[in-house]
């Protein structure tokens, strides 16, 4: 029987640029799945804290993640993640969970051990994967690639109020949220390991001024050019 190719998307940008609404909404309209692959890494983050492990050792955490089983299950459409067969979903939204994700991110075997699970799901279903290096790491084949940007101090509001709608700004200033996001765009953007950058093909968007929904449309048409 002839293998069935399905549809990849792939949104890439730095953090609180909008993938994560973004790409809810254009699973919604499309009947994707949502693959968020930043949860994969603050699941790996979550296992690795719990642990007390230093994160600036590379080996350490490298250690420390070979007992961590990451599983991904969809439950009324969201996407949760298991570490070790406990539902950790509730646990990833913090400013210490954040930090470290991008720092054990820069680690090739923590690259390596999501790699797999993220290319498996894509291989089954149409997907729109958002993360840092899905359109030039993950899935250099995908259909469409987009890149979303927008202005430092937008992306840090925005984070700010997600934080404050969900209970989580732990006493955080606007100025902290701005720091912190500085800090793990530099580290994503300069590590070795699959940094984050737009792929030649991508599609560029500048969200700063622009509604979810009208990204939303943007995106739409690119995937409708597809054929
Ligand atoms: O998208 P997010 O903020 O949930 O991602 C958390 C961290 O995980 C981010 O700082 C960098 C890392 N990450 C990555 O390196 N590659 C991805 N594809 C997704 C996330």
């Amino acid at each position: 029987m002839k293998d069935i190719k399905h549809i990849s998307v792939a949104i890439d940008g730095p953090s609180g640029v909008g993938k994560s609404t973004i790409a809810k909404l254009l699973s919604q309209e499309l009947g994707f799945v949502y693959i968020d692959t930043g949860a994969m890494f603050r699941t790996l983050a979550v296992h690795v804290l719990d642990k007390n492990t230093r994160l600036s050792d590379c080996e350490q955490v490298e250690r420390a993640i070979e007992d961590a089983d990451i599983a991904v299950r969809y439950i009324g459409g969201t996407q949760h993640m298991l570490l070790n067969g406990e539902d950790v979903t509730d646990r990833l939204r913090t400013e210490r969970v954040s930090a470290a994700a991008s720092v054990i991110s820069q680690y090739p075997k923590v690259r390596q051990t999501l790699l797999h699970l993220q290319r498996s799901i894509a291989e089954k279903e149409d997907v729109i994967m958002d993360g840092r290096d899905i359109g030039t790491v993950v899935l250099p084949d995908a259909d469409v690639k987009i890149f979303l940007t927008a202005a430092p101090e937008i992306r840090a509001q925005r984070r700010f109020d997600q934080l404050k709608a969900a209970g989580k700004l732990e006493g955080a200033l606007l100025e902290d949220i701005l720091r912190d996001q500085q800090e793990r765009d530099h580290r994503d953007s300069n590590r070795e390991a699959a940094p984050l950058r737009a792929a030649e093909d991508a599609v560029l968007i500048d969200t700063s001024f622009l509604s979810a929904d009208e990204v939303k449309t943007l995106i739409c048409s690119e995937i409708r050019g597809i054929g």
